[in-house]
């Protein structure tokens, strides 16, 4: 597979700063603004603030990456998927190693088809040639309280208009574990799961890990976030303890674990 450019920096002293006023948990919003727009005055360049990260002094590399950034703003629909861009790289450079491993990429839990479609248009769009597999019920959320706006009939027909020419992408339809009965790949190069739960993740885990190939990544969306989310990482870390793994908590809020 071809696979994206790498963007030479042209100018070490150049850093870049990022700021959308997309984070969540606020109790207060228009002072934590207030206060965030004080502190970056307080830091050097090279800033990110959104999905509840506030970082500074770094290279910021995912905005250096010319290949990722078209890929990224060509498919931000609104501020939320502008602020997860740093999640998105993750998912871009999982996808550059990933690609040269034997076996399928397989998402579950899909929504609007963002994670996907930015990876695959990372490479270029027909140059990414791996089978890219796509779970979710689509037109409604299982899970209670995690409707996403447009989540209702006519929404599994509007993905699969956006995905209209990618004909490496196949998305399924239905309840998962069981949409993946007859219907998933034998053999897994990249793994991302988001399903918001932790029972369904779990029980995607149990038919899907062992698919995935030596040097494989699984990437767990919400695997370090508090609150409600906790209840995932509690479930995952126990069964990954028990396979001898640890999950990489990685700051974006996302868990990575590299297959042996
Ligand atoms: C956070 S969204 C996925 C976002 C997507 N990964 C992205 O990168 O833009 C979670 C999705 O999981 C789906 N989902 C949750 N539980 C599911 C299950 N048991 N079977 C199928 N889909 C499920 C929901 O319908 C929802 O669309």
């Amino acid at each position: 597979m071809k696979l994206p450019a790498h963007t030479p920096i042209e100018d070490p002293g150049r850093m870049l700063n990022f700021m959308v006023q997309t984070v969540w948990g606020l109790t207060d919003p228009v002072r934590f603004y207030e206060l965030m727009d004080e502190a970056r005055k307080l830091v050097v360049p090279g800033s990110y603030l959104g999905d509840n990260l506030f970082t500074w002094g770094r290279s910021n590399s995912l905005f250096e990456d010319q290949a990722f950034v078209k890929a990224w703003e060509s498919n931000t629909q609104n501020d939320a998927d502008r602020a997860i861009a740093w999640r998105r790289y993750i998912l871009a450079c999982s996808a550059y190693h990933c690609a040269q491993l034997p076996g399928d990429f397989v998402e579950c839990g899909v929504y609007r088809g963002t994670g996907i479609k930015t990876m695959i248009d990372y490479f270029g769009k027909d140059e990414f040639t791996k089978t890219y597999w796509g779970y979710d019920t689509y037109d409604y959320n299982p899970v209670e309280h995690h409707k996403f706006v447009g989540q209702e009939d006519g929404l599994f027909k509007e993905i699969q208009q956006r995905f209209a020419g990618y004909d490496q992408v196949r998305l399924v339809k239905g309840l998962l574990p069981e949409s993946l009965i007859d219907n998933s790949p034998e053999q897994i190069a990249f793994l991302h799961i988001d399903l918001n739960h932790a029972e369904y993740e779990i029980a995607v885990l149990d038919v899907l890990f062992d698919r995935v190939v030596p040097g494989g990544i699984v990437i767990l969306d919400d695997y370090e976030w508090g609150g409600e989310y906790r209840l995932q990482k509690i479930a995952e870390d126990a069964w990954f303890d028990k396979r001898k793994y640890r999950v990489f908590p990685l700051p974006t809020g996302q868990g990575m674990v590299l297959k042996r």
